[in-house]
């Protein structure tokens, strides 16, 4: 019988691209957002993709009462929580929002869970719960010591599954550490659809590509790195999500709590993505060089080790599909998704 995962955050990036790599994978998702930060036309394009349109209950992960009743009404085997708030910048004018969103939902979410005896639970967490150890090759071992509100709320719920499970050991949790998520469905039906000035490199680029940025500001030539811009671990979103599919079935062996980076061990400066991108997509990338961007750090990539051994998974998608791939998702749609 097909397992019901309760994906909350299922409209936005990458829980959309989640939901149709569940659907292809035999599982039946049903969605919980509120569309904080997404459209419903992504249901379309799920739809498009897979034959099959998800349902969706429409929905706040900090109200309880809410989850209650979509619980009550389905029986949920597993829930992977993407529903959160995700800009950095924003997290430091607005604390309150972040610690609201991310710590407050997601322990309502699995007080609910409790409730109703689901006990398991796959967390996207970020490359930000650890800060600056002071070397740029992380793995899961290097200390957690966030530098901003996103990475401390990451950093709270992450404390909050150790102690959950410490007391509670029969919950099967699955803590995932993204680096930058970057690409789109290869279909070009689902992608990024950043809400105003994108905050990130890659959505930042494609959007100057398609003419909708005049050009693009690169925050930092003088970094210790091999062109002096920044360097990051970029994963393609697919990637990213077939990694969850991996933490199911792991999961699915048993009560653990496993934490993972997923990255794919390589990293790539600002000049080389852009270079990647106008080939990908054979246009312009016009760009000026501009201070640094407080908080930023030179570099930094995962050791990808542990994701091989522990979930049998490795990226498989090279920087050109990236670039591809969101080249073909912006290019189709030019203004995101239609209101
Ligand atoms: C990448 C590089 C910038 C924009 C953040 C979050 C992380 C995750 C991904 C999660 C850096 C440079 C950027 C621009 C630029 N978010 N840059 N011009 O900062 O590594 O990570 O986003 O949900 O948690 O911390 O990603 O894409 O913002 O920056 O030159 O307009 O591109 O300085 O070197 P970052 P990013």
């Amino acid at each position: 019988m097909s397992q019901n995962i309760l994906v909350t955050g299922g409209t936005g990036y990458i829980g959309s691209h989640m939901v149709v790599r569940l659907i292809e994978s035999g599982y039946t998702p049903i969605i919980f957002d509120n569309f904080s930060n997404s459209k419903p036309a992504v249901l379309d394009r799920i739809e498009q993709i897979t034959g099959v349109r998800p349902l969706l209950v429409k929905g706040d992960i900090r109200n309880e009462q809410e989850l209650e009743n979509l619980f009550r009404n389905h029986q949920i085997d597993a829930v992977i929580n993407f529903a959160g708030k995700k800009a950095v910048g924003e997290s430091e004018t607005d604390p309150l929002l972040y610690f609201s969103y991310n710590v407050e939902g997601t322990i309502v979410l699995l007080r609910v869970m409790k409730k109703f005896n689901v006990k398991k639970f796959v967390f996207s967490s970020s490359a930000t719960v650890y800060g600056d150890p002071g070397y740029d090759e992380f793995n899961e071992e290097t200390p957690l010591a966030p530098i901003n509100n996103y990475g401390l709320s990451k950093w709270m719920i992450e404390e909050v599954l150790r102690k959950l499970y410490k007391a509670e050991p029969d919950w099967s949790i699955a803590i995932l550490r993204y680096f930058n998520p970057v690409g789109a469905h290869e279909s070009g039906l689902i992608g990024e659809d950043p809400n105003g000035i994108p905050n990130n490199l890659m959505p930042f680029i494609s959007q100057v590509a398609v003419g909708k940025r005049a050009h693009l500001n690169v925050f930092g030539n003088d970094y210790p790195t091999r062109d002096g811009t920044g360097c990051r671990d970029y994963i393609h979103v697919m990637d990213l999500v077939e990694g969850h599919l991996n933490a199911l079935d792991v999961l699915s062996k048993g009560p653990q709590l496993l934490t993972v980076n997923l990255g794919t061990g390589g990293s790539t400066s600002v000049l080389e993505l852009i270079k990647a991108f106008e080939k990908a997509s054979g246009k312009k990338v016009p760009y000026q060089i501009c201070p640094r961007r407080a908080g930023d750090k030179a570099a930094y990539w995962t050791n990808p080790s542990l994701a091989k051994t522990l979930l049998g998974w490795t990226a498989k998608r090279d920087i050109e599909t990236m670039c591809k791939d969101t080249w073909n998702w912006q290019s189709k749609n030019p203004q995101g998704y239609p209101d």
